[in-house]
């Protein structure tokens, strides 16, 4: 903050991601989003690489520059150390298995009572990680970048109700409303889990800056779109990011992750 008590837009974005509780309960009632950034100390990433998966050393590995190396390696450990606290178990204890696209889920063993549903995104060095027991989940951040060719991208990508509403925008506003709309987009395929093969034409979100986020239409069944909950979320300046669940009338908490001197590997 600065001297003034007026807080800046900025300001206001980062304070809505509060402290979060010790031992965060499943609630089915409840969408817990958690806020992380994955450029870490490098004890951290330290810590955070012991408490990987033999096959998460490997993807690391497979990273030709260090600093996505090691912003995956964050991730996947702060990823493990937030489902740990769930589960109240030690987070390299966490095992994951995969969906037919690799959409991550919790492996079998792991007694839950009732499932728990995760997912995460990253952009640049911000990550966020979603997670609850109402249903599918979803979660997408994207950083806008005012230079894109955003109506190229549209045409390619979106369905031609969006690419009609994103040109009947101001100029000026076609960017943002180009990445909201990308993100609730992508954030609707990662809670199906389906990935890129489900084509991102065959189905309507909002875009309009002001115009709540929401699953307007599916071309391959007309009831869906009504199951799903769709909301952006303020993930902080220059980014847009939106959450997909299959279910309604939850509330939502944000909390910011602060991997604790002593952290998460000795639990
Ligand atoms: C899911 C997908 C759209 C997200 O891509 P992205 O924008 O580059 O990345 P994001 O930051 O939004 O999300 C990445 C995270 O989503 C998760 N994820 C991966 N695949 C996913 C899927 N199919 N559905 C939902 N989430 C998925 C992972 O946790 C991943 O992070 P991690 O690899 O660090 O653990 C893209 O990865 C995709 O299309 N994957 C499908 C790949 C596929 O079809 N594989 C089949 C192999 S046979």
């Amino acid at each position: 903050m600065t001297g003034s008590s007026v807080p800046s837009p900025a300001d206001d974005a980062i304070a809505r991601w509060g402290k979060p509780p010790a031992a965060p309960v499943q609630d089915a009632a409840e969408v817990h989003v958690w806020r992380a950034s994955l450029d870490r100390t490098p004890e951290e990433i330290e810590a955070f690489r012991h408490l990987l998966s033999p096959d998460e050393l490997r993807r690391a590995e497979r990273f030709v520059f260090e600093v996505h190396r090691h912003r995956f390696i964050a991730g996947r450990g702060c990823l493990r150390s937030i489902l740990a606290r769930y589960l109240a178990i030690a987070p390299a204890d966490v095992a994951f298995d995969y969906g037919p696209q690799d959409k991550p889920q919790l492996a079998a063993g792991h007694a839950t009572g009732q499932p728990l549903h995760f997912n995460l995104a990253h952009s640049d060095a911000l990550a966020l990680f979603a997670v609850t027991g109402i249903g599918a989940i979803g979660v997408d951040l994207e950083q806008i970048r005012p230079d894109c060719p955003a109506e190229q991208i549209a045409r390619h990508f979106f369905s031609d109700n969006e690419v009609d509403r994103l040109g009947r925008l101001p100029s000026e506003e076609r960017a943002t409303a180009f990445f909201h709309c990308w993100a609730r987009k992508e954030a609707f395929i990662k809670a199906k889990g389906v990935g890129l093969s489900l084509p991102l034409d065959q189905f309507d979100v909002t875009l309009a800056p002001g115009e709540p986020a929401s699953l307007t239409r599916t071309a391959w069944d007309p009831g869906e779109a009504a199951q799903w909950s769709l909301r952006s979320l303020d993930a902080g300046p220059g980014f847009a990011a939106a959450l997909a669940v299959r279910g309604h009338g939850y509330r939502l908490r944000c909390w910011q992750f602060e991997r604790t001197a002593g952290g998460e590997a000795a639990r």
